[in-house]
């Protein structure tokens, strides 16, 4: 028999008792790290978007550009049965777009502001901090070109990072200009380039007629040495980029957020004008150190077939996030189990802890029933392998007398108790524990 396993680079998110050590396929950790980003959500206002997991191709191609990494070398691209191109959504920002303009939320909403919560999907080396399938959590502010906007949604990241406990944290920012100031710069790089072709690494002398601007984040050693001495961008940014970016700085100085600008920083993706940024962490995850990241793309949505809009957003790498936690430690690690788990000792108090447990739900505290046997010994271990708060044990005398037994598994402590008592106390038992 074959037994069958996971697609290389992708991972089960698995009930908590399956690991003693943390592990980022806990469900519990999952749950508490979504459950903090809807609350930064909620807290600057933003409100939830599920778009499909896939998209016709075209959406991504016309946002990333085709010489991104993305398109070029990661999307699951397939033809449906229908013949049509399709490819799972390798980011967030191109599907938004496109619901946007499909749905007309501007006009209902002159600058609606977006957050999602989803898998995504790359086809990558996989290794520590990058899979194949992986979740983001993003957002995306639509139809504001202030750059409080994008001083606003980079502190509402770093709000999130803080709330997480995470610390060693590092913001960098760049301007990569409007259109006007980009097309400027590309050529005074092209021109610095070209005569050190040769000795770029044979990625980067490909990207010198296809995304020149790539050449300036690359990680091999040959090229970030003739990139040192490149120009900058910033100083080909027209008055008007040069002042947008100005602003963001001095919003970022008023709320007292450290940043350093990085004038390599362009970032792999083509739709991007203005404002970028990466927040990466000093710990364990090696290359794979970016935490989250964004910037500003005034043209996507006209790109995408709507009208001239400005927009600003970012998305953070959950698996990174649940990463960085696990290695500063910041990872709650108690799991709860249910409030009550029932003991029946034979086959009438097994109705008995049915018709009590289903009293309990009903009234909103958790309860689990032992069925695999009368055995009182294997069904305490069961409880306790539960992490339960109390057993409740029920035998042919209690019955008899219309009492539980209950026993709270913390202190150990025993006591009596009648039915009714049970179900109207169950909020809070310790009195009778006195
Ligand atoms: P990105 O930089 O491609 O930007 O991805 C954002 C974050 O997703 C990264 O910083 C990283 O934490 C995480 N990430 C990316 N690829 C992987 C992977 N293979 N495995 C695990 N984590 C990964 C975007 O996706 C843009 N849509 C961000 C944005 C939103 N810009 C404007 N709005």
């Amino acid at each position: 028999m074959t037994h069958y396993q996971a697609p290389k680079g992708v991972f089960d998110i698995l009930p908590s008792y399956c690991f003693d050590q943390p592990d980022l396929s806990i469900a519990s950790f999952w749950q508490h790290l979504e459950a903090n980003c809807r609350q930064i959500a909620d807290l600057y206002a933003f409100e939830e978007i599920r778009t499909p997991i896939f998209e016709h191709t075209e959406v991504f191609t016309r946002s990333s550009g085709e010489a991104s990494d993305i398109v070029s070398k990661e999307m699951y691209t397939f033809q449906d049965k229908g013949m049509r191109l399709v490819s799972l959504r390798p980011e967030g920002t191109a599907g938004v777009a496109r619901a946007v303009n499909e749905h007309h939320l501007l006009r209902k909403q002159g600058s609606p502001k977006l957050f999602y919560i989803g898998p995504f999907f790359r086809y990558d080396r996989p290794q520590a901090g990058r899979y194949r399938q992986f979740h983001q959590f993003g957002a995306e502010w639509i139809g504001t070109k202030d750059p409080l906007a994008d001083v606003q949604m980079i502190t509402m990241l770093l709000h999130l990072y803080k709330n997480l406990g995470l610390k060693n944290l590092n913001l960098m920012i760049n301007s990569v200009g409007d259109l006007p100031s980009r097309e400027r710069y590309k050529k005074a790089l092209i021109e610095f380039l070209i005569p050190f072709k040769t000795a770029l690494s044979e990625e980067s002398q490909a990207r010198l007629d296809k995304n020149p601007l790539r050449i300036l984040d690359s990680k091999d050693p040959k090229d970030q040495k003739i990139v040192a001495s490149a120009p900058a961008l910033t100083s080909f940014l027209s008055s008007e980029a040069a002042d947008h970016f100005h602003q963001v700085c001095e919003g970022l100085k008023t709320l007292h957020i450290p940043f350093t600008i990085s004038d390599r920083l362009v970032r792999g993706l083509d739709y991007y004008t203005h404002t970028v940024f990466e927040i990466t962490i000093q710990d364990n995850l090696q290359a794979q150190n970016a935490i989250g990241a964004g910037g500003r793309y005034d043209h996507l949505l006209k790109d995408l077939g709507g009208v001239e809009t400005p927009a600003f957003g970012f998305a953070t790498g959950m698996e990174r996030i649940l990463l960085a936690m696990i290695a500063q430690q910041q990872l709650p690690l108690e799991k709860k189990g249910p409030k009550f788990f029932f003991i029946p000792l034979d086959a009438s108090s097994q109705l008995t802890s049915l018709a009590l447990s289903d009293q309990l739900r009903k009234t909103g505290f958790s309860a689990e029933l032992y069925m695999k046997n009368f055995k009182i010994q294997k069904g305490l271990q069961q409880a306790y392998f539960s992490q339960a708060e109390y057993a409740v044990i029920i035998g042919e005398s209690e019955r008899n007398e219309q009492k539980v037994q209950i026993k709270n598994l913390l202190t150990k402590k025993e006591c009596a108790l009648s039915f009714e008592t049970l179900i109207e106390s169950a909020g809070d038992l310790t009195a009778h524990f006195a």
